[in-house]
This record gives structure tokens, sequence and C-alpha cells, in this order.
């Protein structure tokens, strides 16, 4: 049974929206950081190999039950034949979804504020040269920023605002037009920034740590990060790729989606490291900077590195923070869309209505997040602050819990003859590499996802 909803209009624009939820913060500020934690090119090698067998096959298990079923990710089990264990699941999906948005849109809104002062630092300025004389410029500017009471929450209301207003026009006017717009413009920015990144100083050093593997580091938390990595890069495990999924046509080959998309996300991942660590090596920063690597040694380190053309430097300074911005927006606009649609479907709410409460609770929960690591410093929860709180728990445990349960309801409750009719396109495409996705489905993701599960609660 169809039910009157708007469908992605046309390939191409279905696969750039589905890239654009996968290709966010995770591939430009967590891989590049992961990766200089864990050494670099042995890290990108065991990360490969998890998008392929479990990233992959993990998507393709979402696309199906959300094509299939057709509808928002909380209903979408009880229509496959789910019982009421199964419903919560989706429900999970949902709840996953307002939690990662909740600190997401915090970072999002740091992302925005960046770009504006990125651009407002021209080589002429005066505060540009204070910057570059003083080592410790961007990690007071970044202090005081967060500490700020409202500079911080007003960036991070703005973004929403920006995604609430795509999302409201629905998904062919709204996510998939967009989506056309903005990715393009991101590869195109990607493609400038890795072209300039060949001509600093630190291109070789660089381009040596992320593409010489030192296999020594190569240990199981090492493993179990890449493996987390992907997951969260990939968006899988709360139901965004099955909401996106059942706005596929029937035509849409899954398997094929599935691939396009995860190339694409470890494209940029990669290209982002090319973009990061050249210019983090001309300056002596070290790669395994951490979290603060995007906020606090970015802003100067593309300045030095193209110290000799200072108008290059900035534009590339300008650029990559817009290259940020833009990732983030079309992942922001998709975690919108799984709350949103499950508003629409199983409250009735209409399209506007339904996207003004998820607008209204996320910047009210992302309030609460931005001010737990500002001005209410000291309030913690579980020992962890709201933020660390809320990106822990999603990452960490909601998403291979929910990746798991999506996993093993579609390869062992799912009836097999919808599995079989989604991944052929009902008995019009070869089932033969579907095989193989099937028993990595069955036998490998519940095990390895499991063993994620333990790492994250600190049992491993
Ligand atoms: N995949 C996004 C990123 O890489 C994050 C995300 C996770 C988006 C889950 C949607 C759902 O930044």
């Amino acid at each position: 049974m169809r039910n009157e909803r708007s469908d992605f209009a046309s390939k191409l624009g279905m696969v750039l929206a589905t890239a654009g939820s996968a290709v966010g913060l995770g591939n430009i500020w967590r891989f590049p950081v992961e990766a200089g934690n864990n050494g670099g090119a042995a890290f990108i090698i065991i990360y490969i190999l998890c998008v392929l067998a479990l990233g992959i096959p993990l998507t393709v298990a979402e696309f199906v039950v959300g094509r299939a079923a057709h509808t928002n990710t909380a209903q979408a089990y009880k229509r496959l034949g789910g019982n009421r264990f199964w419903r919560q699941t989706g429900k999970l999906g949902v709840m996953t979804g307002w939690f990662i948005m909740s600190y997401y849109i915090v970072v999002a809104g740091w992302t925005l504020a960046y770009f504006f002062k990125a651009a407002s630092m021209t080589p002429s300025s005066a505060e540009q040269a204070a910057a570059l004389a003083d080592n410790g410029y961007w990690e007071r500017y970044f202090g005081a920023f967060i500490a700020h009471p409202l500079l911080p929450i007003a960036c991070m209301a703005v973004f929403v605002l920006m995604s609430h207003f795509v999302i409201v026009r629905g998904v062919e006017k709204g996510i998939e037009r967009f989506s056309k717009v903005l990715m393009p413009l991101l590869f195109i920015i990607l493609i400038a920034l890795v072209a300039c990144s060949f001509f600093t100083e630190g291109a070789a050093a660089g381009l040596a740590f992320l593409f010489k593997p030192d296999f020594s580091k190569v240990t199981l938390r090492m493993v179990l990060a890449a493996m987390g990595q992907a997951f969260f890069s990939m968006s899988i495990g709360m139901g965004c790729l099955c909401t996106y999924a059942s706005y596929f046509g029937r035509e849409t080959n899954l398997l094929r989606t599935a691939l396009h998309v995860g190339m694409i996300d470890t494209l940029v991942a990669i290209m982002s490291g090319i973009v990061i660590f050249p210019a983090v090596f001309s300056t002596g920063i070290r790669p395994d900077a951490g979290a603060s690597l995007v906020f606090i040694a970015l802003p100067n380190v593309f300045q030095e590195a193209f110290s000799a053309l200072p108008w290059l430097g900035y534009a590339v300074s300008v650029l990559f923070y817009a290259l940020l911005v833009l990732a983030t927006l079309t992942s922001v606009i998709s975690l919108h869309e799984v709350p949103t649609a499950y508003l629409t479907e199983d409250f009735h709410l209409s399209r506007r209505a339904a996207t003004t409460v998820v607008t209204i609770v996320v910047i009210t929960l992302g309030t609460l997040c931005s001010l737990s690591i500002g001005p209410l410093k000291g309030l913690a929860l579980f020992g962890r602050n709201l933020f660390d709180l809320f990106d822990w728990t999603s990452s960490q445990i909601l998403l291979p819990l929910g990746g798991a349960l999506i996993t093993f309801f579609a390869a062992w409750i799912l009836d097999r003859s919808i599995l079989r009719r989604e991944l052929t396109n009902d008995g019009t495409l070869p089932y033969g590499h579907a095989r193989l996705i099937v028993a990595l489905l069955r036998y490998f993701a519940p095990f390895v996802i499991f063993l994620i599960l333990i790492s994250g609660l600190g049992l491993l």
C-alpha cells in the first residue's frame, strides 16, 4: 500500500541528498582527528575495509527496510511485520536522531561563526596580524566563544533555521532541490582546496602521513574506532537512511546506491585529510591535536602554510569553513527530516507544524548542550556534561545498538521474499552480488557491532 507522500524526483537528486546526509562533520572534522590519533594511513586502510564490510551492508539493510515500508522509520518495522519490540526499534532511531542533532547543531553553529570570522580576517586586517604573531590566539578565541552566553546559541539557532527553511518545503522541492545545489558546490570547493594543498611546504610530509601505512599502529581499539567512525560518517543506525530510502523510487538500485554513497563519503573524508594534513605539517602542529584541530589549530594553519601568498591563504581559510558549513548543513537537514517525517505520519501534523515542532525542540536541547560546555560548565550528568553525554551516548551506544537491531531485523526477521524483492527490484536485477551482502548482514555484522557496543561501554 503506497501512501501519498512525495518522493525524490531524480536519481541524481536522490544520490546527492543521501550522500549529503553522510558527508558532514564526520568527514571533515572527525575523520582527520581519528586518522591523526590512530597513525594516519593504517587507520585509513582499516577504515575502508570497515566501510566495505560493514558500512555498505548496513546501508543496504536500512535502504531495504525504508523502501519496502515506504513510511517513516518508527512505522516501518510495524508495517513490515515486526511486533511491538520492533516498533520500539524504529522509535529508538527517531530518539537517536534528536540526541545527535542536539549536539551536532552546536558544532554546526561554530562552523557558521568561524566562516564569518575567517571572512573578516583579511590579510591586511590588524586582527589577522595579531593572530599570526600569537600562538595562543585561537585557543583563547575559541574558549571565549564557546563560553559566551549568547553567541554560540544564536549561531546554532540560525543554522537550525536554515535547515528548517529547506525541510519545510518537503522532499522534492526542499531536500532534493537544495542537495542538487549544495553538494556540487561542496565538491567544487573541496577539489579547489585539494589542489591548493599540494603547493604547501608540508605537502610531502602530510601526504606521507596519510598514505604510508605503519601497521604497528593497528590495534583492536583502533579497528573499533574505525568501525565507530564508519557508522557515524555514513549516518548508519538511526533511521536517517531508512527515512530517505522511503522516498526512493521502485527503480532505484539499492546496492549500487549504497556503494555510490559509501564511495562519495570515503572520498570526501580522504580529500579532507589531503586538505588538512599538508597544511598541518607545514606549520609543525602535531597531527593528533585532537578535536580542537579544526577550531584552534586550523585558522592559523592555512594562513601560515601560504605565508608567501597571504590572499591565497585567506581564500583557502574562508573556503575551508564554507566547506564545513555546507557539509554540516546537508547532514543537519537529514537529521531534521527523521523526526519531521515521524510527526507528520504518526501524529498527522502538517509538514509545517511538524518541522516547527522539531526546530523548537532541537533549539532548546541544543541550547542546553551549548551551555553545558560554556557558562554552565560545572553541570554534569553521569560524570559528563550534556554535550559530551549526548555525543558519547549516541555515537558509542545508540548508533551501534540501532545498527545491530536494523541489521538483525533485515537479515533475520524480515520476510525473505521482501528482502529479495528489494535487492533485485522485483526480480529485474541479478541476485548474485546481493548474496554477499546478505551473508555479511547475517553472520558478520551482528558479531562486530556487538564488539563496538561493549567497547563503547568500556568493557573491552
Ligand atoms: N554522517 C554525518 C557526518 O558524517 C553525521 C550524521 C549521523 C548525520 C547520523 C545523520 C545521521 O557528519
